[in-house]
């Protein structure tokens, strides 16, 4: 088996990357190595990847490059390629976002729409939601992001679906809720707790810290999208990806502090444009279909970030996302 996986140098794309050739896949990667983190950051996430001879990487722009050659040589996609973060999809980056979002996903569905028997998993992103109508949120509550980086990812998400529904494209979406562990991009809000514990830094938290969040550990994500490879759903499918538990910000840092055996110092300041109050992943029918259970404890996730942490060369945030 051939896979496909865009965004491979990224966070979650490099763990999806590695298990896939951990399982006897053959990969090939393509990745713009985007500046919205160091791109030396993302070439040393390729590092696991590259000791595989079944591992190809190609850097490119799916938002420009040619597109069907890659789709003809794999049997299957994973396309978490996209430009992530909340806060900086305001002002003039929006239109990285669309590119980036939109425009890719759609330059992908269209060279599938020659092979549509090849499944394409799409990472989707619990931020559909906005301000959720009710908790845990199920697929069938109605989409009303609260950012334009939502908005485009319900936009793509909506061509997985109208592609699986026109032309029979083997879409299936997977809305992703806060995803943490090892790797997490460094504007992320772990990345950046867990570096201020064993720095003794200051974190800065937005608004009051009791916003909850369903936080989902890398490995649970990776075999969420390795079920979705595999199981036979119908084309267009959407599924919630959460870890499982409803935690407020607050007490996930006093969590990394007590695990870091140090306090970690915070500076409130307003809650950011485009941040929700909460988060929190119903996965009756992810369980059901695809038979995903998420396995981490945040407590033991959070450890594994944390070791992380203190092994990784120093990857300092960006200052205009921190
Ligand atoms: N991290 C999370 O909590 C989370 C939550 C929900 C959804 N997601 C989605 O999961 C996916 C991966 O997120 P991540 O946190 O690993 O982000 P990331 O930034 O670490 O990885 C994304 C990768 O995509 C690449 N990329 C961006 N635009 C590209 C293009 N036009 N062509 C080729 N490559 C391109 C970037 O260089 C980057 O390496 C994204 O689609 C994101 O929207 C992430």
């Amino acid at each position: 088996m051939q896979v496909l996986v865009t965004g491979c140098a990224g966070f979650i794309g490099s763990h999806v990357t590695e298990a896939l050739l951990e399982s006897g896949a053959a990969v090939h990667g393509v990745d713009s190595l985007s500046t919205n983190y160091d791109p030396e950051t993302k070439r040393r996430n390729l590092d696991g990847a590259r000791e595989w001879d079944s591992f190809t990487f190609a850097e490119l722009d799916l938002a420009t490059a040619r597109v069907e050659p890659l789709l003809a040589e794999c049997d299957a996609v994973v396309h978490l390629a996209a430009e992530p973060g909340v806060r900086p999809s305001w002002g003039s980056r929006f239109d990285v976002y669309v590119a980036n979002n939109v425009v890719a996903t759609q330059r992908v569905l269209e060279a599938a729409k020659e092979h549509p028997e090849r499944r394409i998993v799409f990472a989707s992103s619990s931020s559909v939601y906005g301000h959720a109508e009710t908790f845990p949120t199920p697929e069938s509550a109605r989409p009303r992001p609260f950012s334009p980086y939502g908005v485009t990812k319900l936009a793509a998400e909506h061509l997985c679906s109208l592609y699986g529904e026109n032309y029979g494209v083997e879409t299936v979406s997977l809305r992703l809720f806060s995803v943490y562990g090892p790797r997490q991009r460094p504007d992320m809000a772990f990345h950046r707790f867990c570096r201020a514990a064993l720095e003794g830094t200051q974190v800065t938290v937005y608004g009051d810290g009791l916003q909850t969040r369903d936080f989902t550990f890398v490995a649970d994500v990776v075999a969420a999208v390795r079920a979705a490879l595999a199981s036979p759903v119908a084309p267009g499918s959407v599924y919630n990806v959460g870890g499982g538990s409803q935690v407020a910000l607050v007490d996930a840092i006093d969590l990394i502090a007590e695990l870091a055996g140090r306090p970690i110092e915070i500076e409130k300041v307003p809650a950011a444009a485009g941040d929700v109050r909460a988060t929190g992943a119903d996965v009756t029918r992810a369980r059901g279909d695809l038979g995903y259970s998420p396995a981490a404890s945040l407590e033991e996730g959070l450890a594994a970030q944390l070791a992380w942490t203190e092994g990784a060369r120093p990857a300092p945030a960006t200052g205009a996302f921190t």
